[in-house]
């Protein structure tokens, strides 16, 4: 048996590691052919065979060894001619991908057009569906907290309000798990807009009580009144998406103009995504790499591997992309007890 695995879309730790786990849970009869640059490697024929020697001890290491891109190859008929060309001539007999919602949506149409597949859900956004959680994410929370953690003295010596921007373009999940855990004094999250009122209302009620404030905000959020979220609007990649960025600088001098506050902003942007990744996104990625192994060995093709409770189970695919997994309102509500 030949399966081609890639991986797909924005680089997130663990993804090593469940390379690491498909290869080294293997048996001697499969042969595991990495694609380059997720389907770009499909697309371009871009391949390396993947041994035991290959993946030695990189389950601790970030980023993934076999490169990544946001190539859709359903994009153009010439490319999905060539990628179905390259399955054919490769002999591969299923495929593994492993990516967010775009990768999986590929994953998944591969499927319906009858190719054995099975997907492996990442994100450090943590928004897909049906898993309880993404690997990458437990990083990225981490190294969010962390960075918020360390702006409360420099907020606090100065008396300024800082605004710190997190990645999550239509969930808010790193947002609000990293603010709270770090004890922002105002969390901005795609799923709750507010208006630009509101949100200095907050700033001049906190300065005045503490002389210092930490704002934590998602790339996706936007205040009510702007029509679009903040970003470069000119520049979209294959699956639709804009490249976002710029939310905090815009209230930093918003706010700062309204209130008269001395007002700063952070982009903490790739830093959530590189780098080693935390002992849990290890063992996630690992778990999930050897259950896909033994959903192929099975032969139960068109399946996500997922998250429940402390199991690894499986899903259809269909099941992890219909909709995004977005901060329920509840746990919003909770998080405003902190607010201020
Ligand atoms: O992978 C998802 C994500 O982390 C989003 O939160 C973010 O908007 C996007 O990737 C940025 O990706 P890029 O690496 O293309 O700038």
């Amino acid at each position: 048996m030949r399966i081609g695995i890639l991986t797909g879309g924005g680089d997130c730790p663990g993804l090593n590691a469940v390379i690491r786990g498909i290869v080294k849970s293997a048996p001697n009869s499969v042969e595991i052919i990495g694609l380059m640059h997720g389907w770009k490697g499909m697309v371009n024929c871009e391949y390396m065979t993947l041994t035991d020697n290959d993946v030695e001890g990189i389950h601790i290491l970030g980023g993934t060894i076999l490169g990544t891109a946001r190539t859709n190859p359903f994009k153009s008929e010439e490319m999905r001619v060539k990628m179905e060309e390259n399955i054919k001539k490769l002999g591969l007999d299923a495929i593994i991908g492993i990516g967010g919602d775009d990768t999986l949506s590929v994953t998944a149409k591969l499927a319906s057009m009858g190719y054995k597949v099975i997907g492996v859900p990442k994100t450090i956004d943590n928004d897909v569906s049906n898993t309880d959680y993404t690997f990458g994410y437990h990083t990225a929370v981490n190294v969010g907290a962390d960075a918020i953690d360390r702006l409360h003295s420099t907020a606090k010596s100065h008396g300024r309000v800082i605004f710190v921007e997190l990645m999550g373009r239509e969930a808010g999940w790193i947002t609000i798990e990293a603010g709270l855990a770090a004890g922002a004094h105002l969390i901005l999250i795609p799923e709750y807009p507010m208006t630009l009122q509101e949100i200095t209302g907050f700033v001049e009620k906190r300065m005045q009580n503490y002389g210092y404030m930490i704002v934590a905000i998602a790339e996706g959020f936007k205040p009510t009144e702007l029509e679009n979220v903040v970003g470069d609007l000119s520049q979209i990649d294959a699956f639709g998406h804009i490249k976002l960025g710029g939310i905090a600088h815009y209230l930093s001098d918003v706010v700062g103009e309204r209130t008269g506050y001395d007002t700063r902003s952070v982009v903490l942007g790739h830093l959530l995504r590189g780098g080693t990744p935390t002992a849990f996104d290890r063992t996630l990625g690992t778990r999930y790499g050897v259950h896909a192994m033994e959903l192929a060995l099975k032969g139960d093709f068109g399946r996500m591997v997922a998250l429940k409770g402390s199991e690894i189970v499986s899903i259809p695919i269909e099941y992890g992309i219909a909709t995004k997994k977005l901060v329920p309102y509840e746990y919003y509500k909770l998080a405003q007890i902190f607010f201020g």
